[in-house]
């Protein structure tokens, strides 16, 4: 009998075409997990299309149902992590995810949670990365896979890639160049912790190769 597959848990707030490299890769076995809930904070977003579309359960936990933000973020964050915890998830993906997790959620999936962002981190955190990235004159910047923690996109790196910005580029060109690069190294991070093949020491997390992979813990 084969081991039993990762179940990811995908946050999402908008369009989700992160999730839908997700859901790509996890359908073609590129990815040695399954899609097992996607949660969106915001209703009727495509991102939500998406995971129906695969058949994989779509939720909306509204974070402004709750009330003002981010004094609701505890008890939306409650709702989030029961649910999350009914599908029994194992990993927890943010793929364009637009709020900063706080302690109830970290505190549930601490080193079982990770986000992307577009940027070489530490450069650049925060929503507007790319625009951030161009103001500065910057002429690398890039795709960051890390896992959460407290601070603000400053958690643990797991992946990262380069790329270069363009003359004449403009936020959406750059946003472009950067999501082409996303689609690969989240599925890629992804594929690493299923594997068994991060660990995290410290804050730096460590990739075994292969032959080292299988006796070790996630996030451990
Ligand atoms: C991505 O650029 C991601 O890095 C950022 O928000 C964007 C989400 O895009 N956090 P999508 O919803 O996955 O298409």
């Amino acid at each position: 009998m084969s081991a039993a597959k990762l179940r990811l848990g995908v946050l999402v707030s908008g369009r989700g075409t992160n999730l839908q490299a997700i859901l790509d890769g996890c359908s073609d076995g590129r990815i040695p997990a399954e899609v097992a809930v996607v949660v969106s904070n915001r209703p009727g977003v495509p991102a939500l299309d998406r995971a129906r579309r695969h058949g994989v359960p779509a939720l909306t936990v509204s974070h402004a149902s709750y009330g003002k933000w981010p004094l609701c973020r505890a008890a939306y964050e409650r709702d989030l992590v029961r649910a999350l915890t009914e599908y029994g998830v194992g990993l927890v993906v943010c793929a364009g995810y637009d709020r900063l997790a706080g302690e109830t959620l970290i505190e549930a999936f601490r080193g079982r949670m990770i986000n992307i962002h577009p940027s070489l981190l530490p450069s650049f955190p925060g929503l507007h990365a790319q625009a951030d990235a161009l103001a500065y004159g910057a002429k690398v910047t890039g795709a960051t896979v890390f896992f959460v923690d407290e601070s603000l996109d400053g958690g643990p790196i797991i992946v990262q890639e380069a790329v270069p910005v363009e003359e004449g580029d403009t936020v959406e060109s750059l946003a472009a160049r950067i999501l082409v690069v996303e689609h690969r190294l989240l599925p890629r991070a992804i594929t690493l912790i299923a594997q068994g093949r991060t660990v995290l020491e410290g804050r730096r997390v460590r990739i075994l190769d292969r032959s080292g992979g299988a006796s070790q813990c996630v996030g451990q």
